[in-house]
């Protein structure tokens, strides 16, 4: 396989982490036991994208929509997602990566939130990548979320409706101040979107991979990265337009 070309890597990486149940259910094991299994893959990707200088990794961890699977299931998330927190703050620290949560946090049981801050406080002043865990996130709740402010703002004259363009609608969402992704990975096979970063996700290259998360390697995460660099992103113009951008910027 060819090296990838550190230049032209995703500047905002984003995953859609599935298929750690049917991981354990091939294998007569608990759902559970999948998702912990998962969550050593998460380790392996965030090292990855922080060595490899990705600026921006995204993990959809929870979603809005997850709420609804069995209570044990849910417990046994958080309790997890609790743990991978308090146990990586300090690799964390070393490798000097800042923490972000986008999502309905009012949702998530208190100790997560607490748990969730202290990450967050430890790691503000970290300078290399940032990692945002989508967390009870969903794109059309973050959406709405983002008019009910907007209104609010319009109605106490902070804004005026004929301000409001995409710049600014932008800056009411969850993932103000981070870049769209340029890439999205989902694992397990399913070709779908699930409710995640709706508008974000307007002009990002999607790639899809039959593996499920705990069997995600690093091998396969570089050949993901390796189809992103193979791929002509034309946002609207036209093929030509863009092979002579690329020639200016090679003169
Ligand atoms: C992804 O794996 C983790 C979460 C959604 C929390 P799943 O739990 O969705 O695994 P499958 O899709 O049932 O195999
Ligand atoms: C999407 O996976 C959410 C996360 C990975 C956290 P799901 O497994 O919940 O998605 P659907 O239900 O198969 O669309
Ligand atoms: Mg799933």
């Amino acid at each position: 396989m060819n090296p990838l070309d550190p230049n032209r890597l995703p500047v905002h990486l984003a995953v859609i982490m599935d298929g750690n149940g049917r991981w354990a259910q091939q294998r007569m094991l608990k759902r559970v036991i999948g998702h912990q299994r998962g969550a050593e893959t998460v380790k392996m990707v965030v090292e990855q994208a922080s060595l490899l200088g990705i600026k921006y990794l995204t993990l959809f961890a929870f979603s809005s929509e997850n709420w609804s699977r069995p209570a044990l299931e849910v417990r046994a998330l958080m309790t997890l997602l609790k743990k991978y927190i308090r146990q990586e703050t300090g690799r964390m620290m070393r490798k000097n990566i800042r923490y972000n949560v986008i999502g309905n946090r009012s949702e998530l049981p208190e100790d997560v939130n607490e748990t969730l801050d202290e990450a967050i406080r430890k790691t503000a002043d970290n300078s290399g990548m940032v990692l945002t865990l989508a967390l009870s996130y969903g794109g059309r709740q973050e959406l709405c979320r983002a008019a009910e402010q907007l209104v609010e703002d319009a109605v106490a004259g902070r804004i005026s409706s004929k301000n409001i363009n995409t710049e600014i609608f932008e800056s009411y969402l969850d993932t103000g101040g981070l870049p769209d992704p340029d890439f999205l990975i989902r694992t397990s096979g399913e070709m779908r979107i699930s409710n995640f970063l709706l508008w974000q996700l307007a002009y990002t290259e999607l790639y899809f991979t039959e593996t499920n998360w705990p069997d995600f390697t690093i091998s396969e995460l570089h050949k993901a990265l390796a189809d992103f660099q193979s791929r002509e992103r034309r946002f609207g113009k036209t093929g030509d337009q863009i092979a002579q951008r690329g020639t200016l910027l090679n003169a």
